[in-house]
């Protein structure tokens, strides 16, 4: 079973993804707990290359999707091959949110890349941790750890919120959209009321 978290910045995704890991875990399935980008030894520096500089906006979707193949074909088919569940903080609905809605990337190559380099791989199930950009900006800074897209403002951060919402709408049996302005044990509990069994 391969889930992924989705959404902007401040959403709580990695506290969440780290309760859904420890859920398994505890029922006594192998679970597998990443993120992108990321999740392998060259994957996390790619994620170093990404954050730390700007890229011409196409170059920046390959490097994302260089990274992503790493992962998917290094760690996480292998990992749902051995029958674990795979928990992965952001996955390729983000380089659609980011790289197309965001930065104006083509949805074309966005396509192209996911049929050319996952090899089918796709989440069973997909929770959108949904806020306002406002607020997530917000929890954002009190992190303290602003990354390069945290700096990119309002409109950039609302292109993306909607972009989200439009994948969810599209692609209804995947996801699950879950109100992150709610307490944190809230969101827990939304997103295990709609783990699939
Ligand atoms: P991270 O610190 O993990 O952000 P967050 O905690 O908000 O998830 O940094 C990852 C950043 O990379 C995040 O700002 C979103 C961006 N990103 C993309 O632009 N495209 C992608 O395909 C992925 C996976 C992440």
């Amino acid at each position: 079973m391969f889930i992924t978290l989705e959404g902007g910045e401040g959403a709580g995704k990695s506290t969440q993804a780290r309760r859904i890991a420890a859920h398994y875990a505890a029922l006594g399935r192998p679970v597998f707990l990443t993120r992108e980008p990321g999740g392998t030894a060259g994957g996390e520096a790619l994620r170093g290359l990404l954050l730390s500089r700007g890229w011409e906006g196409g170059a920046e979707m390959l490097l994302h999707f260089a990274a992503r193949r790493e992962h998917v074909t290094r760690a996480i088919r292998p990992a749902l091959a051995a029958g674990a569940v795979v928990v992965c903080d952001r996955f390729a609905d983000s380089s659609l949110a980011y790289q197309v809605a965001g930065q104006g990337g083509a949805r074309a190559m966005w396509q192209g890349l996911v049929e050319l380099t996952l090899d089918g791989v796709w989440p069973d199930r997909t929770f959108l941790l949904d806020l306002p950009p406002e607020a997530g900006l917000a929890r954002a800074a009190l992190r303290g750890d602003t990354n390069r897209y945290e700096t990119l403002g309002l409109d950039f951060h609302g292109r993306i919120r909607q972009a989200f919402l439009h994948q969810a709408a599209a692609e209804p049996a995947r996801f699950r959209v879950i109100d992150a302005t709610a307490p944190l044990d809230g969101v827990t509990a939304a997103i295990f009321a709609g783990l699939p069994a």
